[in-house]
């Protein structure tokens, strides 16, 4: 089963994709994680992307579905993948349509991940991450066992470079001038269900899990 997780910055969209994941036996794919990775490893196309990912800008379509597409290739998303983050504009969806068709898959649900804009913003000034496993923890809602370090694998917790708030504005502004469009996209397609992402997240998690088994029966 293909589920793609969309919602603006800060909805929780890795948190539940990981959960979600698990769930359904696929694996979560981020490509916001993917492009983090390569900046880390310092490779050619991480050195390209990092400035876009600081400031808060979508990477272009082309570079985002050339590393999508690789990581789908991977005999693990043979069966299906929860996409956290991808994808972010109207040419990226058309484009993972046409790459599952070649496939004979398709999106099968599309879960929007509704947040008021003030709880984002709390959300996302007080988030701290893994670099290692990409574990996200919340300085309020949600604290690591011991603190700074991730309960997960051990490593240190950083915050992200665009989560500061100018970055997070530039982050906003794009989720709703080109991303917010695919609620449309995928209501048309008949597959879009919203989640209230303003609970906590194990009802949110449920909330999932009933809409793709909902979607597995169809
Ligand atoms: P990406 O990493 O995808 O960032 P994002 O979409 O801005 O989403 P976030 O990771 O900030 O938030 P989230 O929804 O995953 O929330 P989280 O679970 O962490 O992308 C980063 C950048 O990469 C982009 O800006 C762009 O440059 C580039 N990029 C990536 N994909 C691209 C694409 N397709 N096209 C072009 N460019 C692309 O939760 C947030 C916080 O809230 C955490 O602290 C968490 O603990 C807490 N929290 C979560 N759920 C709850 C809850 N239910 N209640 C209370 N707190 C909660």
């Amino acid at each position: 089963m293909f589920v793609i997780l969309l919602g603006p910055p800060g909805a929780g969209k890795g948190t539940q994709a990981k959960l979600l994941a698990e769930h359904l036996g696929v694996p979560a794919i981020s490509t916001g994680n993917l492009f983090r990775q390569e900046v880390a490893s310092g490779s050619e196309l991480g050195r390209r992307v990092r400035s876009y990912i600081d400031a808060g800008q979508l990477v272009s379509d082309e570079t985002t579905l050339s590393i999508l597409s690789d990581r789908l290739s991977k005999s693990d998303a043979a069966d299906g993948a929860v996409l956290d983050g991808f994808p972010r504009t109207v040419g990226q969806a058309t484009a993972l349509d046409r790459l599952l068709a070649a496939r004979s898959r398709r999106v099968d649900r599309v879960l929007d991940v509704a947040v008021p804009e003030n709880v984002l913003l709390e959300r996302l000034t007080g988030r701290w991450t893994c670099p290692s496993c990409h574990a996200s923890y919340h300085e309020i809602n949600a604290t690591p066992r011991r603190p700074g370090i991730c309960d997960r694998c051990g490593s240190g917790l950083v915050q992200r470079v665009d989560d500061r708030a100018e970055a997070i504005q530039i982050r906003l502004r794009n989720y709703r001038e080109r991303t917010r469009p695919l609620v449309d996209y995928y209501g048309q397609a008949g597959v879009l269900t919203e989640i209230d992402g303003d609970l906590d997240p194990k009802t949110v998690t449920r909330a999932m899990l009933k809409a793709t088994d909902s979607a597995a029966t169809v």
